[in-house]
């Protein structure tokens, strides 16, 4: 197992910049404690001179670093060698146009796409990601890893972990905070399952303190190894749109990990002449979550080359502990208040000309069900982006005509009880689940019709329903 040589770790701060091996497993600098970038040193690496030349890497794809959606690209990221890297053919995700659901967020047909990240074999986004973390933890000599999680990345490193001999996982979840279909991924993987008295901000504070005191490797997105995979999203929605980059990218922001990853390829394939223009970034809070919309929209926050004001961050959080505020939504894959990657996703919404918004839990679970009836599906936090890119559309900000690509972060089947619920007409059902959010009404909600055992029951209710 091992690291390729070009690849380092470069602090994100400006002012000290600080460089270390990439086999050193950190996730903040040791010097300031900022957050670290993976670099390469791109005059030694074998860049393709443009972006199409990677879809030769298909004609080898019996080869699994050539099957990956991830590693097919590994140029882009070569921190490891091939015989290092762990994968099971992540990144075979879906991308569609969806006219459908365009007409609901009021962009043009042939306009609106979706990229359905719950394609991955956990299903969700984070797998991209996790083949590159727990490759680079093997490398490193791993034999523990962990995380924090709202669900999805637990759900991933236990899925990882337990393909790779040698390595186990811990995870951290807040108690009752994770839904059914991902607590049982995890069990199901066989990862050790430690529940925490307190929420996803207060999992993720202690993962890191046991990860330091204990050496457990940590795959949250602290991890700039991890986010190397995570850039690989937006190298397939560009090969998709045959290397054209889009208007927007409109994604969900939890802990920041994606749109941050996202920023990043876009900075890199802009300066190695791959791409001649970055696409806008629109990055979309639960209200009830809603630390960078109230940062950078309210309070003025921006990355400022890298010195932007940590005063102003630190202030909000002592406002939260004052006020003893959690973050509170029916997504509660992005109930996060205190986002570890901000400073990295500042860095993304500058480069991207980027916006941020928040949307109701009504809004999500609305277009939550546009989603599905539009054949694709997806989680409740998933659906934030096509709710924020229905706001933006509304606000004049993106126009009817431009070309808007939404990310799909997990699967319908995540999060069943959510959906079942919004789609009942049991009031109880609804109240229990939803209604304890705020969320009053299912616009789009599709009843089950409750028959007899009868053929003339059931024939009726067809003729009745079924147009
Ligand atoms: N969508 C889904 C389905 C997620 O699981 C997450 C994050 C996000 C969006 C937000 O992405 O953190 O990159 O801004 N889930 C993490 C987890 C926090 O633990 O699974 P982000």
């Amino acid at each position: 197992m091992s690291l390729d040589p070009r690849a380092f770790q470069r602090c994100l701060s400006p002012d000290c910049a600080a460089t270390y091996d990439a086999g050193e497993v950190l996730t903040s600098c040791t010097r300031c404690g900022s957050l670290l970038d993976v670099d390469y040193e791109w005059e030694r690496v074998e860049v393709p001179g443009k972006l199409s030349e990677f879809e030769t890497a298909w004609r080898s794809r019996h080869q699994p670093v050539d099957f990956s959606g991830v590693w097919r690209f590994r140029k882009l990221l070569p921190f490891v060698t091939d015989e290092s890297v762990v994968t099971i053919g992540e990144g075979q995700t879906l991308f569609q146009q969806a006219d459908q659901v365009a007409r609901f967020v009021g962009v043009n047909a042939g306009r609106f796409y979706l990229q359905y990240e719950g394609m991955n074999p956990s299903g969700s986004f984070k797998d991209n990601g996790m083949t590159a973390a727990i490759s680079h933890a093997r490398a490193t000599g791993a034999t523990q890893a962990a995380c924090a999680s709202t669900g999805n990345t637990s759900a991933s490193l236990a899925l990882y972990t337990g393909m790779t001999p040698g390595m186990k996982s811990i995870i951290f979840v807040g108690s009752g905070k994770i839904a059914y279909g991902k607590l049982s991924q995890a069990l199901d993987y066989g990862a050790l399952t430690l529940q925490i008295a307190g929420d996803f901000d207060d999992a993720m504070k202690r993962v890191q303190e046991v990860c330091q005191s204990m050496r457990i490797y940590l795959v949250n997105s602290v991890n700039p190894f991890r986010l190397e995979g995570q850039k690989t999203i937006m190298l397939r929605v560009l090969e998709a749109l045959r290397w054209e980059v889009p208007d927007w990218i409109v994604v969900p922001g939890g802990n920041l990990g994606n749109s941050s990853a996202f920023g990043k390829a876009f900075i890199e394939l802009h300066r190695l002449g791959l791409i001649d223009r970055l696409p806008r970034l629109a990055i979309i809070n639960a209200s009830g979550a809603r630390t960078l919309s109230e940062l950078v929209g309210r309070r003025g926050l921006s990355w400022n080359g890298g010195r932007y004001d940590r005063r102003t961050i630190d202030d909000y959080y002592a406002e939260l502990d004052r006020d003893h505020a959690k973050a509170s939504t029916i997504a509660s894959a992005i109930e996060i208040n205190r986002p570890v990657n901000l400073a990295k996703c500042l860095r993304a919404l500058d480069a991207c000309d980027g916006v941020v918004r928040e949307v109701s839990d009504q809004l999500i679970l609305d277009a939550k069900a546009q989603v599905g009836a539009g054949g694709y599906g997806c989680e409740p936090a998933s659906a934030a982006s096509v709710a924020g890119a229905k706001l933006l559309v509304e606000e004049g900000v993106i126009g009817p005509s431009d070309r808007v690509v939404c990310i799909l972060t997990g699967h319908l089947l995540k999060d069943p009880n959510v959906t079942v619920a919004y789609h009942s007409d049991d009031q109880k059902v609804f109240n229990e689940t939803l209604g304890v959010r705020g969320v009053r009404g299912a616009s789009f909600a599709n009843h089950a019709v409750s028959v007899g055992n009868d053929l003339d029951q059931i024939t009726r209710a067809i003729q009745l329903y079924g147009h």
